[in-house]
């Protein structure tokens, strides 16, 4: 009998990742058998799915390389693929010469060629992978994530993400029901959309498809049996109309949290990246959403020190994490990327500055998280369980995303029970399974 081969995925940056690395193990076992490894000394293939989005991952990177090439078995290869791909291309090749091929985020479908190939390089972001219909593989029986749309049209300015995935386009409603009935028909009761601008989606397709938005596509999805919970990410704040915000919180499937990235409260600085829309959109449109949903948790991400980010400005970001309380918040220094407009912007601000302001939000924040995760103590959740810990413990999410652990045996995978809270802690909250 045949070997089969070792493949070692290391996987960085966001869900579109995983799910582009799912896609590549899939495609790779299309007319091969590979196995998954978490040694790259006895991969035959090394594939690293790169983020771009700041720059510390990009520096690593080539050292990570080097750790690789010194290791690996004799004839392995190793791949770069992802964002970083995208946007290094050949100098990925000049700067580390034992990497093998290069392969951008637009071109995830090539991945068997690019291990056969010598030297393969495809980091075409205008490649259009929107109707490809990958090959099945998942990480998770209970989870399912399903890309909805591929690249972003929205040019943030100190976003590098349009420069490594391109321009935006949908996924045919159809593809996605089918991936849809087809996880649900595996067991995965959780289904988790993906796009960089989700509630963009029907703005364009790559043929001719039926006309359709993303809260249609809610709908759709939400119809397919065996699906319970639904979950996106990321939305654009400028896009949540009032109609999105109803079938939100009027589906029973969608889950009551809700990703709002704000990036900056200061109106001023909000025009400077681009964004859209003001302050008090945001907020409108946050406040809204507590009003309609009561229970829902609102996450977002924050950019401290954008250029020409004054202490002012700052103070109004401070303020929208007061009136906001987000159950989440993933915070960020400023971080100047090539191919962006703000990476020209005067303005820079001091590091220290930067450390300082960082430092003040993230410590507002917890103290807001200890406060929430405080109130939730004796309350009763329902949660959907998704991974065995050590020592017994199931780890599940609750219905508004709050993580939640357990005592409870390893059948109650994939199965969602009613939770009370006894010990809340800022990141987890710890329960006792009541029925
Ligand atoms: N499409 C998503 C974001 C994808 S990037 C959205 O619009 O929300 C994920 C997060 O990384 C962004 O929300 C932003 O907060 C952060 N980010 C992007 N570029 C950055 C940069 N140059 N410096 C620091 N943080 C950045
Ligand atoms: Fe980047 Fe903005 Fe697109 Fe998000 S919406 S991926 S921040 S350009
Ligand atoms: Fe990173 Fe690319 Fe995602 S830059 S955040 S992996 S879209």
């Amino acid at each position: 009998m045949q070997e089969t081969k070792k493949l070692f995925i290391e996987t960085l940056g966001c869900a579109m990742n995983v799910r582009d690395s799912e896609h590549m193990i899939a495609e790779l076992n299309k007319d091969e058998a590979y196995t998954l490894t978490t040694s790259a000394e006895e991969a035959d293939v090394i594939v690293i799915n790169t983020c771009s989005v700041r720059e510390k991952p990009v520096h690593k990177l080539f050292s990570e390389i080097g750790a690789f090439a010194k290791h690996k078995k004799a004839g392995a290869k190793i791949g770069v693929c992802g964002c970083t791909a995208s946007h290094l291309g050949a100098e990925i090749f000049r700067r580390a010469p034992a990497v093998d091929f290069v392969l951008g985020a637009r071109n995830v479908s090539k991945i068997t060629k690019a291990v056969r190939t010598s030297k393969f390089m495809d980091v075409d972001i205008d490649y259009d992978e929107s109707t490809y219909a990958f090959s099945d593989f998942r990480h998770s029986t209970h989870k399912a994530y399903v890309n909805i749309s591929i690249g972003c049209d929205k040019q943030c300015t100190y976003c590098i993400v349009p420069h490594t995935r391109g321009e935006e386009i949908s996924i045919p409603t159809a593809l996605i029901v089918a991936e849809v009935e087809k996880a649900a028909a595996k067991g995965a009761k959780e289904i988790f959309l993906l796009g960089q601008n989700v509630n963009n989606y029907g703005r364009r397709f790559s043929g001719n498809e039926p006309k359709i938005n993303f809260s249609g596509l809610l709908t759709r999805v939400s119809e397919v049996v065996g699906v319970e919970r639904i979950r996106f990410t990321s939305p654009h704040p400028l896009h949540m109309d009032d109609e999105f915000l109803e079938v939100f919180a009027s589906n029973p499937k969608i889950c009551k949290s809700m990703h709002m990235p704000l990036q900056s409260g200061s109106t001023h600085i909000l025009n400077q990246m681009k964004r859209g829309y003001t302050k008090e959109w945001f907020l409108d449109r946050a406040m809204k959403l507590r009003q309609m949903v009561p229970d829902v948790a609102i996450s977002t991400d924050v950019i401290v020190a954008f250029p020409g980010e004054s202490e002012a400005d700052f103070e109004e970001t401070m303020d929208v994490l007061e009136k906001v309380r987000f159950e989440q918040m993933f915070s960020f220094k400023y971080s100047p990327r090539p191919l962006t407009k703000a990476a020209t912007m005067e303005g820079a601000i001091a590091s220290e500055v930067a450390s300082a302001r960082l430092a003040r939000l993230q410590g507002r924040h917890e103290q807001i998280l200890d406060e929430i995760a405080g109130a939730q103590l004796g309350k009763q959740m329902q949660v959907y369980w998704e991974e065995a810990r050590e020592e017994g413990m199931l780890a599940g999410r609750s219905f508004s995303n709050f993580l939640v652990q357990a005592p409870g045996d390893a059948s109650l995978l994939g199965v969602t029970s009613l939770v009370r809270i006894t010990n809340p802690r800022r990141l987890v909250l710890y329960g006792e399974v009541v029925a």
